[in-house]
């Protein structure tokens, strides 16, 4: 099979998954916890359980044998050298507040390397996808990371992870040093869309810490082949499963990761 192959099945699969959420997101849905902690900030609608049905049975009935990992299912690795990575709904938050910024994200990979990937916002009808070599795209136009060279002239995004309150690892201390050394920081609230916007050129870099493969692998590769630079904290090369990753323009990189280093 040949990667480009997927494209028009990974198109219409987050279509449909994109009319499923816009529908519950113009209309009814519910909302569960899904920790137990006493913050329980981590939540789980129907509209993204709905998402990942249509998505994982389309899937299963077109590729039967390939395995997916997926937020909502725990799904069995059997060892298949296709990898299907999908997040049904990123920005679940902003979902059911009724902040219209969200997506699915779907990757595939193949002996886990990332071979393609289709990041959907169905409210704005944009749809980012990137196939390994062949380049990055928004819709028909082809993708390119910004040219800014300084973070004092750059716009950067980050999250932050639903155990903010109780872990150390919450990303507070990185954020308060990069945030003086700015032109601007948003915290949109969806790392998927965070990293497609970065190989769009909107955004100049982004960082987060612990988040999950369905979170970042298609946003990977769609920075990767816009020209971008993706790395862990340190510089170091990471795959979709690392869990802190910087995405830039590349000019940036150095700066963003000195910036998120405490001083000596
Ligand atoms: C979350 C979003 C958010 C990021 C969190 C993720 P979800 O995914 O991408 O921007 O800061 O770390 O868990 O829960 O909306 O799929
Ligand atoms: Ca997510
Ligand atoms: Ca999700």
């Amino acid at each position: 099979m040949k990667t480009h192959d997927l494209m028009p099945f990974l198109t219409n699969l987050t279509e449909k998954a994109g009319e499923i959420l816009t529908s519950y997101f113009n209309g009814k849905f519910t909302i569960e916890r899904k920790d137990t902690s006493p913050l329980g900030v981590d939540i789980v609608t129907d509209a993204d359980r709905a998402s990942e049905e249509a998505i994982l049975t389309e899937i299963r009935r077109e590729f039967p044998g390939h395995d997916i990992l997926t937020e909502e299912t725990e799904t069995v690795i059997t060892g298949s050298e296709w990898l299907w990575i999908v997040d049904p709904l990123d920005g679940t938050v902003n979902f059911a507040h009724g902040f219209p910024h969200f997506c699915i994200s779907i990757a595939v990979a193949q002996f886990n390397e990332l071979v393609c990937g289709t990041i959907y916002d169905p409210l704005k009808k944009e749809r980012f996808w990137a196939a390994r070599d062949l380049g990055a795209y928004m819709n028909e136009s082809r993708l390119k990371v910004s040219t800014a060279q300084r973070l004092n002239k750059s716009l950067v995004a980050t999250g932050f992870p639903y155990d903010k309150a109780y872990s150390p690892i919450n990303n507070v201390s990185e954020f308060s040093r990069v945030i003086t050394k700015i032109q601007g920081i948003r915290r949109a609230g969806s790392a998927a869309l965070d990293l497609a916007y970065v190989a769009a050129g909107r955004l100049d870099g982004f960082w987060e810490l612990k988040l999950k493969p369905w979170d970042q692998a298609a946003g990977m590769l769609l920075v990767q082949e816009a020209d971008g630079r993706v790395s862990d904290r340190f510089g170091s090369s990471m795959d979709y499963r690392s869990d802190n990753i910087v995405a830039t323009n590349g000019a940036i990189h150095a700066e963003l990761l000195e910036a998120l280093t405490p001083a000596k």
